[in-house]
């Protein structure tokens, strides 16, 4: 067993290699930013921050975590980091408490249309299903915030402008989105903001990531971010190995 200083200094040790890694990350790529942010937000509106949304797997990690402190933290948490990082190295910083367990259940497809809110959703249906999570207007207001940065498919709005375009839309914001968008079917993107596209710049807090955590015995800490512990046997003996091993 740790003791509360050596948890502490692993999980500082956590969030370093978090933050180090994303840093060589984002140099090459930034928008992998926005992606990581939105899907902790993805994460947290099905089913709470559980790391549910990771269950594809695939083997994924999270092996340098481990590799150097040991199953400390969940994969829940680490999510919660890299978004938290995502905000920092792009411009803002905010406040991120631990402690998630991992969920062993998977999210229901069904349950994802339920929770998350899709490119067509008009104002009232926007509210209505951050409602459920306890959020308010005011809520809805700062989560949009989080759209300083990343990008969107032309997919999410050629319906607002084809075939006729939506009577309720700013006209000069149509024909800009018709520049990307020229036709229906056209592939491409645009930036969500286009001042400052890569600059996390617009009131942002962090609620977000305390939607229903589990603690205790509710979750667990997975050894693959992929997989549920349950079935995933030999990874979670090798990873309690080696964290006896660093712990020796
Ligand atoms: C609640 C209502 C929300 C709606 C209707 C919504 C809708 C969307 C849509 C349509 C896109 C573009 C997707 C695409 O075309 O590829 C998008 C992107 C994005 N959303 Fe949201 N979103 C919401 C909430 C949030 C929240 C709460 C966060 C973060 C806390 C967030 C973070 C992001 C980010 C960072 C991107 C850019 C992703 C990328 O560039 O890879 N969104 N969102």
């Amino acid at each position: 067993m740790l003791n509360w200083h050596e948890l502490i200094y692993k999980i500082a040790k956590v969030e370093s290699i978090i933050r180090k890694e994303l840093k060589k990350i984002f140099k090459k790529d930034v928008g992998r930013a926005a992606g990581l942010l939105r899907l902790h937000f993805h994460d947290c509106f099905v089913q709470g921050c559980d790391s549910s949304v990771l269950l594809d797997g695939s083997a994924g990690g999270p092996k340098i975590v481990h590799k150097q402190c040991g199953r400390v933290v969940s994969c829940s948490d680490i999510v919660a980091i890299a978004a938290r990082d995502s905000v920092f190295l792009t411009g803002l910083d905010y406040d991120v408490l631990l402690g998630r367990r991992d969920g062993v259940n998977f999210a229901r497809v069904n349950q994802t249309f339920v929770d998350l809110v899709g490119p067509d959703a008009n104002t009232t249906t926007i509210l209505v299903k951050l409602a459920r999570k306890k959020l308010d207007a005011t809520d809805a207001v700062a989560l949009s915030g989080s759209h300083t940065i990343g990008i969107g498919h032309t997919t999410s709005f050629t319906d607002r402008l084809y075939p006729t375009q939506d009577p309720t839309m700013d006209k000069t914001f149509a024909k800009s989105l018709k520049r990307t968008c020229p036709k229906p079917d056209t592939r491409n993107t645009t930036f969500l903001d286009i001042r400052s596209p890569n600059k996390f710049d617009n009131n942002f807090h962090d609620q977000d990531g305390e939607l229903n955590v589990l603690t205790g015995k509710q979750g667990e800490i997975r050894a693959n971010c992929s997989a549920r512990n349950s079935d995933n046997k030999l990874l979670v003996y090798v990873a309690e190995e080696e964290m006896d091993h660093l712990l020796k």
